[in-house]
């Protein structure tokens, strides 16, 4: 008989973030295939003895082909397997899950999705920052800060420039600075807080703040590494309205007036 497979949202990081369904099927599973940002205290709930396969990397350093990840999930469940396909964050906002589920479709195996929650929520979260706002922020924008090929960021600047709305950019800091060119030239003022989230919710978090015209500079200096999210609108300035265990907002800008919340 032909297995299935839950496509599993895992969270950004701290296990505490997964919801009871995906520990559920984590415990269940036959064979648990995941991705790079599903860290050790969650691969650490796969009960001893079931078979974990990595595909955040292949041989060398190289990510594996999706297309190679999508034919071994088809031959897991054409073998009778419950597969548990775990992502970072959503399965379906930039996690390929899309993808994934089509590729199953179209071999006829039955496909469950499990939310997770995606970065830009357990970020906020970790930081006491909202994402939209009634006096701050009157929407909120997911956009993908990472090229597809080698090309320049082909987005929609003039719209995303807009100050009444949150960006923010997933798989951004190597480009965070074309980011801010992008957006001044599109006229979102230098002073709009902006601020880096690495690691967000986990122990190793760090948080790089500053107007957006100073950001770059500032992670450069912090010498940040992924996995991090960029933020950019007036909602940064409530960042650490609450305290959390884990995030400490490492380097704010001196200059309240560039971040001060808007009266
Ligand atoms: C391929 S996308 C996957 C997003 C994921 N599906 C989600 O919903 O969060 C990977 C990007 O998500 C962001 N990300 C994931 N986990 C994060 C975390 N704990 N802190 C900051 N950014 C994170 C980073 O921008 C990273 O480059």
């Amino acid at each position: 008989m032909t297995g299935r497979v839950a496509l599993i949202g895992c969270g950004p990081g701290d296990p505490e973030l997964l919801t009871i369904k995906a520990r559920r099927l984590i415990g269940e599973a036959d064979v648990v295939v995941y991705d790079r940002l599903v860290g050790a205290p969650i691969l650490d709930l796969v009960p001893a003895g079931i078979a974990r396969i990595d595909v955040g990397k292949a041989a060398g350093r190289h990510v594996r082909p999706q297309a190679e990840i999508n034919d071994l999930l088809v031959r897991l469940a054409v073998k009778g397997r419950f597969v548990a396909r775990l992502k970072g964050g959503d399965p379906f906002v930039f996690g390929r899950g899309g993808e994934e589920a089509e590729a199953l479709a179209r071999h006829g195996i039955a496909v469950e999705i499990v939310p997770g929650i995606t970065a830009a929520a357990g970020c906020a979260a970790a930081l006491g920052m909202p994402l939209t706002h009634r006096d701050l922020a009157s929407s909120v924008r997911f956009v993908t800060g990472h090229r597809r090929d080698d090309g320049e960021l082909d987005l929609d600047w003039d719209g995303l420039a807009d100050p009444d709305t949150t960006l923010v950019f997933y798989m951004g800091l190597a480009n965070l600075p074309e980011i801010a060119l992008r957006l001044m030239v599109a006229g979102l003022p230098g002073s709009t807080p902006a601020a880096v989230i690495v690691a967000g919710t986990t122990p190793d978090q760090r948080v790089c703040a500053g107007p957006r015209a100073e950001l770059p500079a500032r992670a450069i200096r912090a010498r940040l590494e992924p996995p991090a999210l960029v933020v950019v609108g007036r909602v940064v300035a409530c960042a650490s309205l609450v305290e959390t265990p884990t995030s400490a907002v490492e380097e704010r800008t001196d200059e309240p007036s560039s971040i001060a919340l808007p009266r």
